[in-house]
């Protein structure tokens, strides 16, 4: 997305940002030139946990979830075999079955992109009768608290592992949150031992007032979120839940229905609920979403 937007800008050659691309701090990515020992610290740490938790991850799963194809694309790797998802993944337990099967087949027909292109690979590696075992399987899973959120005026000096982890540098103190989303595990393989909240995100000072503002009245920049999400925002028919789900998720899709990441058909009613917001109103309506109850 991001190259198409720089060759309609320089086209243009007028600064149209109203549709800026997704913010790095969104999008977590891997630091190519950490000192190797860094990386491998977190994912060692979460090898161990990996190794003690799918042994227990029973058969009747779907063997692509606890599979992936030839070990490529495993669900539960990036996803967590409670599917309760990280900052860099999404959360997928309790999506509504209709919504998992429409999304999955906007990744394969090119209406959603990711910001990890894996994602849209894996999506078009998949027969129908897989996407559909998958989206029955993860529909059947509860979400749960895990997310707490600290509004804050720092965050932990973090850098990004292997595997697209946020971690904090050890020993590295505090830096200036800015507006932004930091979201990182409370320990490094908590996301593997529910319950929660296995992630602190970090948010600026007043975000989740402002955020309830937007999200329950539309602030005169957008709509009341209830109205299509349900009343506690938990979901309504195909419509999914946003509530108690990854801030920093919840942020990054707004910024990729904004930015065209996501578009074509599903995409069109959110297209018109972020075309007003700015880049703090979206770290507002996020940190709120995930201050509130997942069930
Ligand atoms: C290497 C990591 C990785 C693996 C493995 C992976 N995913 Fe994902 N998945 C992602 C990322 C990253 C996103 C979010 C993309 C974004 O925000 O742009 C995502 C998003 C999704 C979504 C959209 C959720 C939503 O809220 O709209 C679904 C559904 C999904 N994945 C299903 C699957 C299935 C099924 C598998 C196994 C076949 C799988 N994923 C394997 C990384 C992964
Ligand atoms: C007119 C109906 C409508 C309204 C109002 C609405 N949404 Fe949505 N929302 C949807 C639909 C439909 C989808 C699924 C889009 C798709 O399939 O790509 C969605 C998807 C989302 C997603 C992506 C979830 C995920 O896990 O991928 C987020 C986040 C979201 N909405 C947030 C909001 C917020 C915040 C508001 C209020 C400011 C809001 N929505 C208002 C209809 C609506």
């Amino acid at each position: 997305m991001k190259a198409k937007i720089c060759v309609t800008l320089a086209l243009l050659a007028v600064p149209v940002l109203a549709h800026a691309e997704t913010p790095w701090w969104a999008t977590p990515t891997l630091q190519i030139g950490l000192p190797a020992d860094l990386s491998r610290n977190v994912t060692q740490g979460e090898d161990v946990a990996r190794n003690e938790v799918y042994p227990t991850v029973p058969d009747s799963v779907p063997e692509i979830i606890r599979k992936g194809r030839n070990g490529n694309g495993i669900c539960m790797g990036c996803h967590l075999p409670s599917g309760l998802g990280q900052p860099q993944s999404a959360p997928l337990a309790g999506l509504p079955e209709a919504y998992f099967i429409r999304t999955m087949h906007d990744l394969k027909g090119g209406d959603r992109g990711a910001y990890r292109p894996n994602m849209v690979d894996f999506a078009k590696g998949l027969a129908d009768d897989e996407i559909k075992a998958a989206a029955t399987y993860y529909a059947s899973l509860k979400s749960a608290p895990w997310i707490k959120v600290q509004e804050s005026d720092t965050a932990p000096k973090l850098f990004v592992a292997t595997r697209e982890i946020p971690a904090a540098v050890p020993g590295g103190g505090d830096m200036p949150l800015g507006i932004r989303i930091v979201e990182l595990r409370t320990d490094l393989v908590k996301p593997y031992h529910p319950p929660g909240p296995a992630f602190i995100a970090y948010v600026p000072k007043g975000s989740v007032a402002r955020g309830a503002a937007l999200v329950k009245g539309g602030g005169g920049k957008t709509v009341a979120c209830t109205t299509c999400h349900g009343a506690n925002l938990l979901g309504a028919g195909d419509v999914p839940a946003i509530a108690g789900r990854s801030a920093l998720h919840n942020a990054r899709q707004l910024f990729e229905f904004q930015d065209g990441t996501r578009h074509g058909a599903a995409a069109e009613p959110m297209k018109a609920v972020v075309a007003h917001l700015g880049e703090a109103d979206i770290v507002a309506i996020s940190a709120y979403l995930a201050s509130r109850p997942p069930v």
